[in-house]
């Protein structure tokens, strides 16, 4: 059985030391969750305070940026990422669609979207050629953040899948389809190489890899990096690995920067300057059906997804993300900025 994202599990408490002090009197980790009758889009607008940049919004990119959140490996951080980018570009005023592709449908759950076995979902669009605007349900209380759910029909989609024409392009075609103004669709992938990561990855132009920040990290790696090749090679030319996202880094363990040396050793550039800390607010989230950025928004996790999301909005219109651009709480944080020391 893979990762249960609904459990806290002996989580090492986020950024450690006085860093964590460094967000601020008010936004600190020890901020409470949000009561139950506080509504989630007050705690998101004190999300956007917590970093001082009310208002603000993030450069939007001139056509969809189509990005696949993939790594086979299992527990790594990848429907993390995906939904708590998601959530940090839909509050900084973009409009942003999450697609499901995991039968575990954990984004869906993360996201607070109702996904038993009835609700129209992906499975229908891959299978049955629903299109996507019949499955796609907003977010409560993120403005401009939608999801596409998984159900559980969709642990027999890859073998469905098999048998049906253009079997690979069934997800690229129906979000071109789609006829919604979208700034980015994020596409949380199962830790698989199967026909649905596949099809996530010819209906992409983007690939970003979450790397947990632990030993093995890279291992398996080289096998989804070919895998980008040959769907490059055959099926998408577009689709390149444009994200490293370092995940679950912990800075008072030496492996953990060891892990973030070597891999930014190995892939230069695509590696965020933000990492996101190993955080329990993150890892509680989605028990509340929450993004971390609703849950605790002035907590570290969710100030460096917030980061990760300026990076990545800042290099989509080419834009290289500086420093000197960051929130105050990043600036005094060398962890989240620059990922190692
Ligand atoms: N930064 C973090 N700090 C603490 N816990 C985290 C962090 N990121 C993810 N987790 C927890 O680690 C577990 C795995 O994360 P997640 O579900 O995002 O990984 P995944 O790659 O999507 O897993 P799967 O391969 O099963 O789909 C979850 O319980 C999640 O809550
Ligand atoms: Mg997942």
């Amino acid at each position: 059985m893979r990762s249960d994202a609904n459990i806290a599990g002996p989580m090492a408490d986020p950024v450690p030391g006085p860093r964590t002090e460094s967000f601020g009197e008010d936004v600190s980790r020890e901020t409470p969750p949000p009561m139950d009758d506080t509504p989630i889009g007050r705690a998101a607008q004190l999300a956007v305070e917590a970093l001082g940049r009310a208002g603000e919004g993030l450069p939007r990119p001139e056509q969809t940026r189509i990005i696949v959140v993939a790594n086979q490996k299992g527990g790594v951080g990848k429907t993390t990422t995906t939904v708590n980018l998601a959530a940090s570009l839909a509050l900084h005023g973009g409009r942003v669609l999450v697609v499901d592709l995991d039968p575990q449908g954990n984004a869906s759950t993360a996201l607070g979207i109702d996904h038993h076995a009835e609700v129209p979902s992906i499975y229908d669009v891959l299978v049955d050629s629903r299109p996507l605007a019949e499955v796609v349900q907003p977010v409560p209380d993120v403005e401009g953040l939608f999801c596409a759910p998984a159900t559980i029909d969709l642990a027999g989609a890859e073998i469905e899948l098999v048998s049906l024409v253009a079997r690979e392009s069934r997800l690229q075609r129906a979000i071109q389809a789609y006829e919604q103004p979208l700034d980015y669709v994020l596409i949380d992938c199962p830790p698989s190489l199967g026909l649905l990561t596949v099809n996530a990855l010819v209906a992409g132009a983007e690939v970003l890899i979450p790397i947990q920040c632990e030993y093995y990290a890279l291992e398996g790696l080289g096998q989804l990096l070919r895998n980008v090749d040959l769907v490059r090679g055959h099926l998408n030319p577009t689709l390149h690995v444009s994200t490293i996202l370092l995940t679950m880094y912990d800075g008072r363990t030496r492996l953990a920067s060891q892990v973030a040396e070597e891999v930014r050793t190995h892939f230069g550039e695509e590696v965020l300057r933000t990492s996101i800390p190993r955080s329990v607010r993150i890892s509680e989230a989605p028990s509340y059906g929450q993004t971390v950025l609703t849950y605790d928004p002035g907590s570290s996790g969710a100030l460096s997804y917030f980061e990760a999301a300026r990076e990545i909005a800042l290099r989509g219109v080419g834009i290289r993300y500086d420093a000197t651009h960051a929130h105050s709480g990043a600036q005094n944080n060398p962890s989240m900025v620059e990922g190692i020391q």
